[in-house]
């Protein structure tokens, strides 16, 4: 192995850059050269790319966002796209490339391997931790913690008027960062794509709330079939009139900011064994952290995603709101 790819692909998420620094580092310990495309898929049909060294990956750890910026390519769906990105890495005698991104990036990493000669590896970068294979995808971590030091900022507000406040978070396929979030911030309940009329059990569930509880905190998954914080927000107030109701969206603010020690760690781990994995022949795999350990997951299989929220961790919010 002389020369690998890498690239982030997809939504950003804090500790991508950590994990091309681990990469970079780790290739370069091994005398191997690293190129990075820009932009994902799309700097892999344009050429465009930067030669990265030690130094060019020194000062990021810390900071959110990715070097190399990222896209959602849609030339990349074509076999145009597929053809061309495929000559840029023969052009660059490419032995490996490292794709760091979701299921939709990995499904992409599965067509290129159709046209092009190079093993390839992915390490599972998304906020929204949807992908079969890990425990934890990076940039999830530091997104959970953004949302519930938000949340802390909304209980102040919410209390001092006893009011409800509808918070929606990211996840238009998963209701981790919504379920995750409201055991780590004491919410009141959670709306989420993986329980179906939620919005009716929230009703019913409303009715219960203990008398003297002032401040009531509601998580919404941006993918939930109710549509959102604000028909949620809504639907509360034509069944609960007596309730005064406020709605706060947090949108790409949990795509950003300075990752956290275990969004760092891990990532550098993934980063590593990517690497690794490439040396040792592995191909069409992500790299994930299961129980500790890590681990090699098909391209095939890490682009399922989870189907239902763990029963344990719902049942303790469950105990735990009232
Ligand atoms: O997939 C990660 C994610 O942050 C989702 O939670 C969200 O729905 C989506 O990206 C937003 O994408 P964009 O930045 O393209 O609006």
């Amino acid at each position: 192995m002389k020369k690998i790819g890498v690239l982030t692909s997809g939504g950003d998420s804090p500790g991508m850059n950590a994990c091309i620094r681990a990469i970079v580092r780790t290739a370069n310990y091994l005398n191997i050269e690293v190129i990075g495309f820009i932009r994902g898929y799309e700097g892999l049909i344009d050429n465009d790319y930067v030669q990265l060294s030690r130094q060019s990956v020194s000062g990021i750890i810390h900071r959110g966002g990715t070097i190399l910026k990222t896209a959602r390519s849609k030339r990349f769906r074509t076999t145009e796209g597929l053809m061309k990105a495929a000559q840029t890495i023969q052009h660059h005698h490419l032995d490996g490339l490292v794709i760091i991104g979701g299921d939709g990036s990995f499904k992409g990493a599965l067509d290129l391997s159709k046209y092009a000669d190079v093993k390839i590896v992915g390490c599972p970068g998304t906020i929204d931790n949807d992908l079969i294979g890990t425990d934890f995808t990076i940039g999830y971590d530091t997104a959970i913690n953004t949302v519930i030091e938000a949340i802390d900022k909304l209980r102040d507000t919410a209390e001092s008027h006893d009011r409800i406040f509808v918070v929606e978070v990211m996840g238009k396929d998963a209701g981790l960062i919504a379920l995750r979030s409201a055991l780590g911030s004491g919410a009141e309940a959670i709306l989420v794509p993986e329980i179906k009329n939620d919005v009716d059990l929230l009703i019913q569930k409303i009715n219960t709330w203990r008398k003297d509880k002032s401040s009531k905190i509601i998580i919404v998954a941006e993918g939930d079939e109710t549509g959102g914080a604000y028909k949620v927000a809504e639907i509360i107030k034509q069944y609960k009139p007596e309730h005064d109701v406020r709605v706060t969206v947090l949108g790409h603010i949990q795509r950003g900011g300075n990752p956290t020690c275990m969004e760092r760690v891990n990532a550098s781990i993934m980063g590593y064994y990517a690497v690794k994995a490439l040396l040792e022949g592995k191909h069409n795999v992500m790299i994930g952290i299961v129980d500790k350990k890590v681990t090699y997951t098909p391209f095939e299989r890490a682009t399922k995603h989870i189907e239902e929220l763990n029963p344990e961790l719902l049942t303790i919010l469950e105990i735990l709101s009232n």
